[in-house]
This record gives C-alpha cells, sequence and structure tokens, in this order.
C-alpha cells in the first residue's frame, strides 16, 4: 500500500500538474483534496496540452478512480465546462467520482469575491475571483450548500430562501449591487443537478476500501503552502489549506496511513496576486525570468511576480509538511542565468530568520541573505539522465536540497514526460 500526499512548496504553479501526471499511471485512485477552480494545473501528455481547474489531472488514465474530495469547493458550472472539454477531447472521464460532502460555489460567491476585493482597495488580495472564499467563508459559517444537496430539491429550497436573503443584503446594502432571484438559482442549480447526479457519491468506503485493499493512492494538492491560510502569509493567502494536513481532513485519510509527503518546488520562485515576497526581482533580469519561464497564469492569465529561489521558505514547507521527497522543476529556465541566487535565510530588524515570519509588515521589510552560484550556460532541456546535467546545475540542485532539509529526487527540465529526470523514484 502507498499513500502519498503532493503539495506545492512555494505559493503554487510549482508544476504540480507534471508531477500528478507522472505518478498517476502507477497509481489506482487520485484525490483532489482542497482549493477549487482557482487551481491550474497544465498537463501536456504526447505533446497535447490539458489544462485542469477542478477535475484531477489523473483522469486521463481510465483505469485511474479520480476523487473530488470534500475538502474541495466546486463551481458546478466550471466543473461541467471542464468535464465537456475532455469529453469533446475523446476522455469519457467515467472514472470519476464527486464527494457529495463537497460544498458548492454558488452564483453569488463570484460576486461577492469581487466586490470584497474592490472594497479592500489598495488592501486587496488579488484573488482570482472564483468566488473560492466567499465559498469557504459560507462552510465555515454554516450556510453552505453541498453538492450532495442537489440531490434534494426541496431541501435546497428551503435553504436558499433563508440564505439568499442574507446574501442579497450583504450585496445590496453594504455593497449597492444587484440582488440574486431565488427562482433562477435553484433552476440553474437543479439543472445542473442532473448532469452531475452520477458523479455524485459517499467517497467514506470507496476509499476505505481502496486503503484496505492497500491500493495506492495519491492525493492531489493545489495551491501552495504559502498559500495555506494558517501557514501561509496571511492576509495574502488562500482560503483552504494546501498542505500534508489538509490533504488529510480533505479526504478523509487519517495521518498515519500517509507513507510519503512529495514536495514540488520550481527551481526559483513566483508568486501570483498581492502580498511579501522577499525574494522578488523587479528588475530586467525578473522580466528575463518572466519571459523564459512563461510565467502567466493558468487560470487567469496574470503576470506571476518572480523572484530567487527562497530556502527559507521552503525549508519551512519541507519542515511543515514532512516533505521527505522534493520535486525540482523548470530547472531549464535558469539555463541562461549567469548568476544564480538562492536565498538561505533573512535578516530582519537585526535578528536572523530560518523561516518566514508570520508578521508579514516585517516579512515584506526582510533583507534576504543570499548565496551565489555560477550559471551553468547550457541547455539542460536535452538532459534524459539527472548524470547528464552540467556541473553546475547539479552543485545548484544539491544546494538547494541541501538547504532545505530533503532531498531532491526528481528534477524537470522541460515540459514533456520525457522532460524528466529521477535520481529516486518518487513512488516504491
Ligand atoms: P483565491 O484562492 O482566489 O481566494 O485567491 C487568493 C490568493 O491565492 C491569490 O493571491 C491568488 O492569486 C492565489 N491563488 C489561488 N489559486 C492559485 C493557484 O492555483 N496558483 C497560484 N496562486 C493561486
Amino acid at each position: 500500500m502507498s499513500v502519498t500526499i503532493l503539495v506545492g512548496g512555494q505559493w503554487g504553479d510549482e508544476g504540480k500538474g507534471k508531477v500528478i501526471d507522472l505518478l498517476a499511471d502507477t497509481v489506482d485512485m487520485v484525490i483532489r483534496s482542497q482549493g477549487g477552480n482557482n487551481a491550474g494545473h497544465t498537463v501536456v501528455t504526447g505533446g497535447k496540452e490539458h489544462r485542469f481547474h477542478l477535475i484531477p489531472s489523473g483522469i486521463l488514465y481510465p483505469q485511474t478512480t479520480c476523487i473530488i474530495g470534500h475538502g474541495v469547493v466546486v463551481d458546478p458550472k466550471a466543473f461541467l465546462q471542464e468535464l465537456d472539454e475532455l469529453q469533446n477531447g475523446g476522455i469519457p472521464a467515467e472514472n470519476l467520482v464527486i464527494s457529495e460532502r463537497a460544498h458548492m460555489v454558488m452564483p453569488y460567491h463570484p460576486v461577492l469575491d469581487q466586490l470584497g476585493e474592490e472594497m479592500r482597495g489598495d488592501d486587496r488580495l488579488g484573488t482570482t475571483w472564483r468566488g473560492i472564499g466567499p465559498a469557504y467563508e459560507d462552510k465555515v459559517r454554516r450556510i453552505g450548500f453541498r453538492i450532495g444537496d442537489l440531490q434534494k430539491p426541496a431541501f435546497l429550497e428551503k435553504k436558499l430562501r433563508f440564505v439568499l436573503r442574507l446574501k442579497n443584503e450583504s450585496l445590496t446594502r453594504l455593497y449597492g449591487a444587484d440582488p440574486f432571484n431565488e427562482r433562477e438559482i435553484l433552476d440553474e442549480y437543479l439543472g445542473y443537478a442532473e448532469r452531475i447526479d452520477p458523479y455524485i457519491r459517499d467517497i467514506y468506503p470507496l476509499i476505505q476500501d481502496a486503503l484496505n485493499a492497500n491500493r495506492r493512492i495519491l492525493l492531489e494538492g493545489a495551491q501552495g503552502v504559502m498559500l495555506d491560510i494558517d501557514l501561509g502569509t496571511y492576509p495574502y493567502v488562500t482560503s483552504s489549506s494546501p498542505t500534508a494536513g489538509g490533504a488529510c481532513t480533505g479526504s478523509g485519510i487519517p495521518p498515519s496511513r500517509i507513507t510519503r509527503t512529495v514536495g514540488v518546488f520550481k527551481a526559483y520562485t513566483t508568486r501570483v496576486g498581492y502580498g511579501p515576497f522577499p525574494t522578488e526581482l523587479t528588475d530586467p533580469l525578473g522580466d528575463q525570468l518572466r519571459e523564459v519561464g512563461a510565467e502567466y497564469g493558468t487560470t487567469t492569465g496574470r503576470a506571476r511576480r518572480v523572484g530567487w529561489f527562497d530556502a527559507a521558505v521552503s525549508r519551512y514547507a519541507v519542515a511543515t509538511n514532512g516533505i521527505d521527497a522534493m520535486v525540482l522543476t523548470k530547472v531549464d529556465v535558469l539555463d541562461e542565468f549567469h548568476t544564480l541566487k538562492i536565498c538561505t535565510g533573512y535578516m530582519s530588524k537585526g535578528e536572523y530568520w530560518d523561516h518566514p515570519m508570520a508578521n508579514i509588515s516585517h516579512l515584506k521589510h526582510v533583507e534576504p541573505i543570499y548565496e551565489e552560484f555560477p550559471g551553468w550556460m547550457s541547455p539542460t532541456r536535452e538532459c534524459r539522465r539527472y548524470e547528464d546535467l552540467p556541473q553546475a546545475c547539479r552543485a545548484y540542485i544539491e544546494r538547494i536540497g541541501e538547504l532545505c532539509g530533503a532531498s531532491v529526487n526528481v528534477v524537470s527540465v522541460g515540459p514533456d514526460r520525457e522532460h524528466t529526470l529521477v535520481r529516486t523514484p518518487l513512488l516504491d
């Protein structure tokens, strides 16, 4: 049996989709455990690009059961669009299951997300406007709707009457926006119910059976540790727990059954949205990194902020998630840089920090301590084994592992499967 958790070790967009795809055909079950369609995973197989937001990337393998766990918030409209795209592309998605406990993004959530951001003005978070935060707020406030509610029209109607009073009150009084119409929402969601119904399941027996039968399970993380609601750069975070702990609660798999936690890290750092970013490069070198790395968001198309690899952040991710294997992606993006830097820690008010502090106004002004490395100045895309990489490149990679306290088991030098160099297999 193996239960592997895969988490992003930075601020998301580390290239998890690629690693999930690499592992998905060797596992029996892939489970998404948090986030929603704010996530974007790009998987390239056989030269064909697939973009996933909600559906686990394992869907490309018909023998792999793909579960949307109850820690995820599902926008039914976005879900069906993604399903249509897959099915039109010849992927039947018969292996897909959604937990009846997963909460739904309702039509007022994206509107409230956007209005809330506008109201924050200069303090806005830079959310994806997908309604993710407001959907999680309602879950915690216990006025959320769950996917299973689609199978109970009378309950849905009664509850919506109550909830919509609260929502319309905020929309009209607080924001001066238009209210939502109960009948229209009901018609829209009951319309979705018919199509989503075959996918809705109680995932508890499915997962227990898989655990008891010693199946190989992969828990697919979205976003990254620094966007975690507790561990991240609050309030510049997402509203879920993209951590190993979140993977357990979002799927119902106990921590004692986890056999490995894999962390995916980019060979440099990126972040979308606002908030502190100690190693950010806002100069022409940063522009070069963004262009070479094609650092534009999968979900929103926004230009990502870019910077040097931050080992203080990554070490914190390794330690708080129990990461025992690191995957380092987009190493080839650094091929043309004369000098590279890795941040090993920060100085803040005369004090040394080996991890990001909770106080974000301090984190915003820390002085990163850098180690410099000579660039390898040669293409790495054609390398097929770790040993083929230039010596300077291996030195850079190995120093990252050393500073973070975990070994870099896999290195990626391009988007395709053949660009993945395995030093030590991720799964036994
Ligand atoms: P939200 O998740 O839409 O509420 O956005 C909150 C923060 O998380 C913003 O800074 C987003 O840009 C960021 N975020 C959400 N999902 C992703 C992702 O998949 N990759 C990178 N950043 C993300």
